[in-house]
Parts: C-alpha cells; structure tokens; sequence
C-alpha cells in the first residue's frame, strides 16, 4: 500500500527522503512523489512509476531543503497518473500533504468547498483534504490539520507541511499506521520502520485519532481533540541488514531461505522439550480462559488465512476444541454470533490489515478476548488484541509472505499443544510434538537443498498456464497456499482445494500436461491421495509430488517428487510448503516476473 515519509532536522531532506521511500517499494506503489520546503515556498515534484524516475526529475544539484514529505502511492481514487500522485497542495500551494488510507466522505467536502470558490486538479479524496486544511489555515498548521480532521469520515495517515512554517511537520493518523523515529535533533516519520531504521532505532507508535507537531527542537502528541498524550519510545526490533538484500536476488528468496533461521526464533526460548511444555508468556494471562474457551475462531486474510486453516487442525487434533477460520472480510460485516466462551485468534504478518483489525474490534466490541498473532511489534492489531504472540521471524520485505507463514503455522501448533496439555493431550504425545517442533529448522534447511532440482522441474511446466493444487487433512490448506503463492507472483492461474474436492467439478479442467501438484506425505489419508494421483494419471495431467522422505510406492505415479523428512502429522505443513514457496519462486523468475513487486500487488493492504 502507499508509503509515507518525512523529515525535519539539518540535514537535506531530499536524500532522506528518497531513501525512506525505496525502503518502502516493497509495500507496492504506482507513483511516487516529494515536497521540499525551499526558500520561495513548497517545491513538489512528482512521477508515475518508478521512484528512479522521481528522482530523474530532481534537481541533479539537490535541493537545500531540511524539511520535506515524500509519498509512494497505490492507487484508489483517480488512476495512476503524475496529477493523481502525491503530494497534494491547499489553494495557495502553501501547504503539502501526504495521505495514507481513504476518505470517505470526500464528495461531500468537495462539493462544500467548491462552493467556497475552491478548484481542483486531481481525481484524488487527498486533494480535498489537503484543500480542507488550507481553507482551515489561519496561521496554526496543527490547528489547521485538527479542524479540518474533525470533519472527515474515513481512514488517514498523514503528514503536512506549510510554506509558512518551516519549523513545523505534523502528522496524524487514523486507521492507517504512522512511526516517528526520533533522533538527534531530527525526527523521521514512516509508514513502516523500514523507512526510519537506517536512521534511528528509537521510535514513537502514534495512536489511532493521535497527532503529532514535531519541530527540530522536539515533539508534542495530542489527541485530534488537543488533550496532551504521554507516548513512550520505544526501541525498533528489526536491523538495516536485516531489510537488506544481502547475496540474494530477490527478497522473496532471501525470507525462503532464512527460514530455517527464522523458524528457530519463532521457537526459541518457548520449547520445553524434557516436560513436553510450551512457553508463551504473551498468553500467559489468558491460558485459563482459554483452555475453557469453547469456540476458537481464526481470522486473517490471504496467506494468513490458510495459516488460520491450519490452525482449525490444529486446534480440534492437539486441544479438542472445535475452531474455525474466516475471513475477516466477511466476519466483520456478517454480525457473528459470539458468546462468552468464544475466543478470536486474528492472524496477521503486518498487524495492519484493515479487513483483520476490524474483525478483532467487532469480536471485542461483541465481549470476546481477542488474541492476536503478529509479526510487525507495535502494530495496531498487536495493540489492539487483548494479548498476543509475535512470530518474531524479522521483517517481511517480499510481498509474497513465506516466512511469516512458516512462523504462523510454529506458534499456532505451540499454541495447540500449549492448550492440549490443559485439556486432554498426554504428556507423552505433547513431548514428541515439542522434540519434534525443535528439529523443524535443520528439517526445513534439507528441504531447501532441493531448490536447483525445482528448478529444473519447473522449467518443464512453466509455460503451462493453468495449475491445480491438492492435498488431503492438514495438507489441504498448505494446496491453497501453493496455489496463491504461484498466481501472486507468476500470474499462472492456479487452484488449490482438498484433493477429494477435485471429484466435485475441476477433474473437467484436467487435460494432457496439465500439472497437478499433490501434497502427499505420508498420513492416515496416504492411500486416498494416490488414488486421486491415478485419477488425474489417467487424464493426461502431469503429476508433481511432495512426499515423505523414502516413498518408493509414489515414485511410479508422479512424473516428479520432491521429498520432505519424516514429521508427526501435525507438523507437516511447516515442511510441505516449502517446495511449493521455490516452485512459485523459480516459476515467476522464469517467466521473466518482478518477484519482490508482483503486479496490483501491495504488502500490506491497510483499505477494505
Ligand atoms: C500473500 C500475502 C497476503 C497476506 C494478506 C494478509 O502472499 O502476503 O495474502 O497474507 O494480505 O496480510 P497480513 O498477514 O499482513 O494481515
């Protein structure tokens, strides 16, 4: 989604802010743009595309300006244009803006300000805001920026400057996240920690209906109401190098192969292997009602929501207790039914996803406890759930999630077992799960080692542009996974679906050299996946494999097979979904795809 970043300090904004803004490509954009504070007023600059063309059409000299906002925009209102993009000015070109989120009231307030005599240039609901804060101006930018907020509906991040105030920035935000790195003397404000950290690794989290004046001499937050509000800094948890390319190509392969690294500090320090318990002191408060809960419902979106899927298994295998997975999209606006022992597990990578936090707000408003798994520490879903559990597998870059799904699928099988030994699951049981969650990491590194080989396969069937995914119990959701996982970033069409589903309506689909990828490990539902294997044999298709480690009986079914180690059922999507995350991976390499930028695609999807 669209980027923000600011600076005010002594030093030249330009670089900064451009540099802020390429940290943040990853997020997705369309069109980027800059406003600088310079002696004769605002100077805006903007491009379509790329940041490198922005930059194209800076000054080569640079600007002197130690003040500026800066904006990668994704579109919503208005196509992707130079007119469109950000920054957006007021009337008299003194006062810049950049927005994140959507405001949804913006044809009212254009039509009110157009009466006022008010013109317009872009398609864009942030041109009106910025407008709105102009007509409010009467020498007070935070003033002016309150007035005008409180008569906006919608969702905002934002960031404001003044021709007429060169010593003032000031943000606010609602619904959509904003961090102020603080430093000596300067103060970056991001849409995301990426934008800040290569500066400074202290950061304020802005509140949702905060604001915030900065000048160089320091800070003041506010409510949108001007009540003071104390806010803490907090350190960043997350490197430079660790969002940083290092040998890799592409971040996407980069987070595939950090995985057995990043898995094992998802787990560490939560495994108790001699007593078969788990350690998860986010929950720690909550462990009662939940071992007395008598619904789970997990909800995310994407590939969080097969993770949520997974975790239905999960949580009825290992806790015998009944869960479920929704969309939060749809669970949202569907008025649910939610009782005292329901317990709401929303599941997100960026702990901003619109759709998920207000699933969590309708659960809470409802009286569930809503607990929260997240990777991205001070988000708001993070904050906004009772308690939680941080994946802490470091920042997902690639917009194509991978890592973060492996770190969802390790917390949400020690949750289970967590809860198990509360209720009915043996010591015994619960200590093979645990001893066998510690080898995943060395486990996940052996299935790595089969990259080339996918490769070479996928080189056979890349050109083939429909794919069918399928696997049976806890393998089913890892076939969704696989499926999203090639459309998102090869854009081949791919389906995933319970193996047994196929029957129902897409055997039609099967032609000769179809490829058909089949989860198969070994498990109680073995014997049925092969018999689906023979069923799309004997139609032409082209069958690909993922199987245990020494099956010899699948080798003479599947034109190729591609091997994970031996797991406890349980655990096994933590393994099967890696071979199909590389097949993605060489697929969209090979097809010639930008991987980290997939398009129509953003990291982080912060609008319904
Ligand atoms: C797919 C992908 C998306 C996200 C979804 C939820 O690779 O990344 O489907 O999983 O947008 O995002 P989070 O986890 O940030 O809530």
């Amino acid at each position: 989604m669209c980027g923000i970043v600011g600076y005010i300090g002594h030093k030249k904004a330009q670089a900064i802010l451009i540099e802020g803004l390429k940290r943040l490509e990853y997020r997705g954009y369309d069109s980027a743009g800059i406003a600088l504070l310079e002696n004769e007023g605002i100077a805006v600059t903007r491009a379509i595309g790329r940041i490198m063309n922005l930059e194209a059409i800076l000054p080569t000299e640079g600007s002197k300006a130690t003040l500026g906002i800066a904006h990668t925009r994704w579109a919503t209102h208005g196509a992707p244009c130079e007119r469109n993009a950000h920054p957006h000015c007021d009337q008299s070109g003194r006062i810049a803006l950049v927005h994140n989120g959507i405001i949804e009231n913006y044809r009212t307030l254009k039509t009110f300000l157009e009466r006022q005599g008010i013109t317009f240039v872009s398609d864009t609901d942030t041109e009106v805001l910025a407008r709105l804060i102009g007509q409010c101006y009467r020498g007070n930018l935070e003033q002016a920026v309150r007035d005008a907020l409180h008569d906006v509906q919608g969702t905002y991040g934002i960031a404001v400057i003044s021709a007429d105030e060169p010593d003032c920035l000031v943000a606010a935000r609602k619904g959509s996240p904003l961090i102020i790195g603080v430093g000596d003397g300067e103060y970056i404000i991001g849409s995301d920690a990426a934008a800040i950290v290569e500066h400074t690794a202290q950061a304020v989290y802005l509140s949702d209906g905060e604001m915030a004046t900065l000048t160089r001499d320091g800070f003041r937050t506010t409510t949108l109401d001007a009540i003071p509000v104390t806010k803490d800094v907090h350190a960043v948890e997350f490197s430079l190098e660790e969002i940083e390319l290092g040998e890799h190509e592409h971040f996407m392969a980069k987070e595939i192969f950090e995985q057995p690294q990043s898995l094992a500090n998802t787990l560490r320090g939560r495994l108790d292997v001699r007593e078969g318990q788990i350690v998860l002191g986010g929950i720690a408060e909550h462990a009662r009602t939940l071992a007395r809960a008598k619904r789970i419902i997990f909800t995310a979106q994407g590939t969080a929501w097969h993770a949520g899927l997974v975790g239905e298994y999960l949580f009825e295998d290992i806790a015998k207790l009944p869960a479920e997975t929704e969309y939060a999209s749809e669970f949202r606006y569907r008025n649910p039914l939610i009782d005292d022992g329901t317990v709401i597990i929303a599941i997100s990578q960026s702990g901003e996803t619109a759709d998920t936090l207000a699933a969590v707000r309708e659960a809470k408003l409802k009286g569930a406890l809503a607990l929260g798994v997240v990777n991205s520490v001070g988000s708001t879903i993070a904050r906004e759930t009772d308690a939680g559990i941080y994946l802490h597998c470091g920042p997902e870059i690639g917009v194509a999630s991978t890592k973060a799904f492996t770190s969802q699928l390790a917390v949400l099988a020690m949750m289970a077992i967590q809860l198990g030994r509360r209720r009915f699951l043996s010591q015994q049981f619960a200590e093979r799960l645990v001893d066998a969650l510690t080898r995943i990491p060395d486990q996940v590194s052996e299935v790595l080692e089969q990259s080339d080989t996918i490769r070479s396969v996928v080189e056979t069937l890349v050109d083939r542009e429909n794919w069918l995914f399928l696997g049976r119990g806890y393998n089913y959701p890892v076939a969704m996974e696989g499926a999203l996982k090639l459309k998102e970033i090869s854009y081949i069409h791919a389906e995933g679906m319970p193996a047994a589903e196929m029957k129902h309506g897409p055997i039609a689909l099967i032609n000769q050299g179809m490829p058909v990828v089949f989860i198969a490990p070994h498990g109680p539902q073995y014997d049925k996946v092969l018999g689906n294997i023979e069923e799309v044999r004997s139609r032409g298709g082209r069958v690909l494999a993922v199987a245990t480690k020494g099956d010899t009986e699948i080798v003479r079914l599947a034109e190729h097979v591609l091997y994970v180690p031996d797991v406890p059922e349980p655990l096994q999507p933590l393994l099967t979904v890696i071979p199909l995350q590389l097949i993605a991976y060489h697929a969209a390499v090979l097809r010639d795809c930008n991987v980290d930028k997939p398009r129509n695609l953003a990291k982080s999807v912060t609008v319904e």
